[in-house]
């Protein structure tokens, strides 16, 4: 089978988040199971910074849109690891200082460029070879199952390849104003409660979920999550009347990238059987984070993250004068959401002896973290698969977690009595839960190191490669083709 994957990420090109990691290794493995898989990208000033001067694949497409056309050339990025990569270039959509937002907000246009990237990557495929399925990522790619049914219905060449859409985030949807429906040229038919209308919005994602012949997301507990209204994000009705066609795919991690043994971004190796590097990485992110104070039986708490509301960082202020005027150091790394930007730095003035913060995004610190920090905090509000804390388990950085979405497939809770679990868990996100989560996990680490060590060895020992997850997409890629041939 050949898939194209369309996504507004991918590693090394390109990221902000998770979605990029995924991205990165999905068609890679899926290359390894026999098959041919194609990335489009959008050609953001990042990606060209990364890949400049890429040979012209097609030099102009025209993308209508409602009074106007636009025009895209698509570049050929060649093939790396036996992935085709082709970048979507329209500089006055993809030029600019970010992805999707600056500190202002949201670009006011999103729907124009994320509607040209998904128009343009069905009719590159058109010239550079037709899929058997179109993977789409989040809402950035939704339009390309909602065009594929709706405006291109008639198209031959186009008919009988497929479509999965992942739902990485439901957080995310897409939300704009109704007349996106005909800016984007699409029938006013489809701005209905059963299609993409949505609280008198067009919603992208919810069009993605309507319009794909198959829907995924990244853990098992998530797609349960979705369905309910706690979790749904208001998709919760229409996610369950595809409830069918709705999989978990617990995402993988790239143990090339994110091993102690092997990581070059650390300050010493490790393994399971000879812990001492971690001493070293300790001291070195220590010092990466001007904390050379902090004495060795203190326990380190670190944290990786976008700030965003989605990750719970509000039970942190809420934790920490109870946290921080005890015998801990807490060192962050993010960037995002200015509230949150600033709720760190609050954290950062009021307790400068007990925290370090930074705020950056730095992908050789977040390495570091994992690596350095004895304990790693996310107590995200939900969390559709989370990457750090199966990073943080595999470097021996016990993960205490709120009991949701991915982190609930991945970490068991400790148990001193059969001396199984890879971490501590809290069920309610609430600062208290989590307040003693962390205190059973710092009881631990203070007054039972044997225990800490079984701890640490049981999440080192975890494996969450690529090869499960690729043939789970695998299985739905040839489910949604057998249906459409
Ligand atoms: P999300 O996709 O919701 O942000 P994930 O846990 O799935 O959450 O993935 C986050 C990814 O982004 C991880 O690979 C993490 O290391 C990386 N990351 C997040 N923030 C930073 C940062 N400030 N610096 C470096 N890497 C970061
Ligand atoms: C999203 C989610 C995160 C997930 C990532 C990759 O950004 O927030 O939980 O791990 O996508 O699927």
């Amino acid at each position: 089978m050949h898939i194209v994957f369309a996504a507004s990420e991918c590693v090394p090109y390109v990221k902000t988040g998770g979605l990029a990691d995924v991205v990165g290794a999905v068609p890679r493995e899926v290359v390894s199971l026999g098959h041919r898989a194609t990335v489009y990208l959008p050609y953001y000033r990042q990606v060209r910074e990364r890949a400049p001067e890429k040979a012209v694949a097609i030099h102009s497409l025209t993308i209508p849109f409602q009074y106007y056309n636009r025009f895209s050339a698509i570049l050929d990025g060649g093939v790396h690891d036996g992935v085709q990569f082709y970048f979507v270039d329209c500089p006055e959509m993809f030029d600019r200082e970010s992805l999707y937002a600056t500190q202002t907000g949201d670009y006011p246009d999103n729907w124009e460029r994320f509607g040209l990237f998904s128009r343009a990557v069905l009719e590159a495929a058109k010239q550079l070879g037709v899929p058997d399925i179109f993977h789409a990522h989040d809402w950035q790619t939704s339009m390309i199952p909602v065009y594929l049914r709706t405006i291109y219905y008639f198209d031959p060449a186009l008919r009988n390849a497929g479509t999965v859409l992942t739902i990485h985030n439901a957080g995310y949807q897409g939300w704009f104003p109704p007349q996106t429906t005909e800016r984007l040229l699409l029938p006013w038919e489809i701005f209905t409660m059963d299609r993409v209308e949505h609280y008198d919005t067009f919603n992208f994602l919810k069009g993605g979920i309507v319009y794909s012949d198959a829907i995924t997301t990244v853990s098992r507990k998530y797609a349960e999550e979705i369905q309910t209204p706690e979790f749904g994000e208001k998709l919760d009705g229409v996610l369950r009347t595809r409830a069918a066609d709705l999989h978990g795919i617990l995402n993988g991690v790239d143990y090339k990238e994110w091993d102690p043994a092997t990581d070059h971004n650390i300050a010493a190796h490790y393994t399971p059987e000879n812990l001492e590097g971690k001493k070293e990485c300790r001291r070195d992110l220590l010092h990466a984070f001007g904390a050379e104070h902090v004495a060795d039986e203190t326990p380190v708490l670190g944290i990786v993250s976008r700030f965003a509301t989605q990750k719970g960082f509000d039970l942190i202020a809420q934790i920490a004068p109870r946290l921080l005027s005890g015998d801990v150091f807490l060192i962050a790394l993010g960037t995002g959401e200015p509230y949150y930007e600033g709720l760190f730095r609050t954290i950062q003035n009021q307790y400068h002896g007990t925290a370090s913060i930074k705020i950056a995004y730095d992908s050789i610190l977040a390495h570091k973290v994992e690596a350095g920090a004895d304990i790693f905090l996310m107590p995200s509000r939900y969390e559709p698969c989370g990457l750090n804390q199966i990073y943080s388990m595999k470097y021996g950085t016990v993960p205490v977690v709120h009991a949701t979405g991915g982190l609930d497939d991945t970490v068991d809770e400790w148990d001193a009595a059969t001396q199984v679990g890879s971490g501590f868990k809290f069920m309610n996100q609430t600062a208290d839960d989590f307040y003693s989560a962390l205190e059973r996990a710092l009881e631990v680490f203070r007054n039972d190191k044997k225990s800490w060590v079984q701890i640490m060895r049981n999440g080192m020992a975890k494996s969450y490669t690529w090869q499960k997850p690729a043939k789970e997409y695998v299985d739905v890629y040839q489910q949604v083709a057998r249906r459409r041939s």
